[in-house]
């Protein structure tokens, strides 16, 4: 079968669409032909093996899970032993970033309880951008977020992969919700949900006092003491990523440490794949309260490309390819 597959750790340059073996099926697992994927930040934060210490869970001299991609919309061709759940012909979506990538192939195995039954309403195309993405915006809004209806809730990032369902489910779960996007996502965000839209290319939020009980940090860039302020004496914080590193690590590490107990919370979200989860937002998508954001669609060669595009980070919504389309 042919795969994307990382021999050694780099840019987007090192990774080869070669051919390797089709896996087989162990306990509770299921054997997947995929037939869609789609790009997430991991495909590139894991690329160049830095921070070092990153390493550790990576590979200390070179990757050990060769082939990558985090989420996949297929069809089950063979059950393993104990895979009950599911039946020869289901059509299934799946997160596989914490079971050892390798979606960008023609087949993966997937233990089921990560698995649900791809939205009815949705082809295989759109059914990809929803796994890795939506579910970890569940888990910030609703998990860790805890958002309340009308409470006033920031969303800085709002255009990007995760950034896009944070908004529609702030906005589902009733929130009174503010979009930060540059100009040219501003329409997007609305159509989407956001009540209120800030440019960030045009008004600074450093200027923005004691307004939110809400943030979700998805991308850009703020201070701690700017987040701080942001809040309001009660306020919580949910860093998902950004541009800093550092600041994602030391918030999700530390946040405990500077939240108070009476006053502003702070916690970072490490996104934790899950079938319950993703049936949940299956749902959502079949009764058409969420939906994916597709930027484009491109060919299973072009994904290196594909992945240097999202590394930059100026991508809106989604992007989707095919690995087959028969
Ligand atoms: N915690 C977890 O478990 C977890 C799971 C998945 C992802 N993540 C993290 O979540 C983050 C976002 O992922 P993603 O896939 O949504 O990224 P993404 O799709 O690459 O985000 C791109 C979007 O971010 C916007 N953006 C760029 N700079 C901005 C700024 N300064 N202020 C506001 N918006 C800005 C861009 O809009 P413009 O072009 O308009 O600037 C673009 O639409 C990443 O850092 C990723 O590592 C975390």
């Amino acid at each position: 079968m042919k795969a994307i597959v990382q021999e050694e750790y780099g840019m987007a340059d090192v990774l080869k669409v070669l051919e390797v073996e089709i896996p087989t099926p162990k306990n509770e697992e299921v054997l997947i032909r995929v037939k869609t994927t789609a790009l997430n930040a991991p495909d590139w934060r894991l690329l160049r093996g830095k921070p070092f210490i990153m390493r550790m869970m990576t590979g200390l001299a070179r990757p050990k899970n060769k082939i990558k991609g985090c989420e996949f919309s297929g069809q089950i061709v063979e059950l393993g032993q104990g895979a009950t759940e599911f039946q020869v012909g289901d059509e299934v979506i799946g997160d596989i970033a914490d079971y050892g990538f390798g979606a960008f192939s023609d087949y993966v195995c997937v233990k089921t309880s990560l698995l649900a039954k791809k939205p009815q309403s949705l082809g295989h195309l759109e059914a990809a951008a929803l796994p890795l993405a939506a579910v970890t915006a569940l888990q910030g809004v609703r998990d860790i977020g805890q958002l309340k209806a009308k409470e006033d809730v920031l969303v800085i990032g709002a255009s990007g992969g995760v950034g896009t369902y944070v908004l529609q489910l702030a906005n589902y779960y009733g929130g009174n919700v503010t979009a930060v996007t540059s100009e040219r996502n501003v329409e997007q965000a609305k159509e989407l949900g956001a009540h209120e839209v800030i440019d960030y290319t045009k008004k600074p939020l450093v200027n923005i006092m004691n307004k939110y009980d809400l943030i979700i940090a998805v991308n850009g860039y703020n201070t701690t003491k700017t987040y701080k302020k942001l809040l309001k004496p009660q306020g919580r914080l949910v860093m998902i990523g950004g541009k800093s590193m550092k600041q994602i690590i030391f918030i999700t590490a530390f946040g405990g440490w500077i939240s108070r107990k009476k006053g502003k919370k702070f916690n970072g979200l490490l996104a934790k794949a899950n079938g319950k989860d993703l049936s949940f937002i299956v749902n959502l998508v079949d009764n058409k309260e969420i939906r994916p954001v597709i930027e484009k669609e491109i060919s299973f060669e072009d994904i290196p490309k594909g992945i240097s595009e999202l590394e930059k980070g100026h991508v809106s919504g989604k992007i989707v390819a095919w690995v087959n389309k028969d």
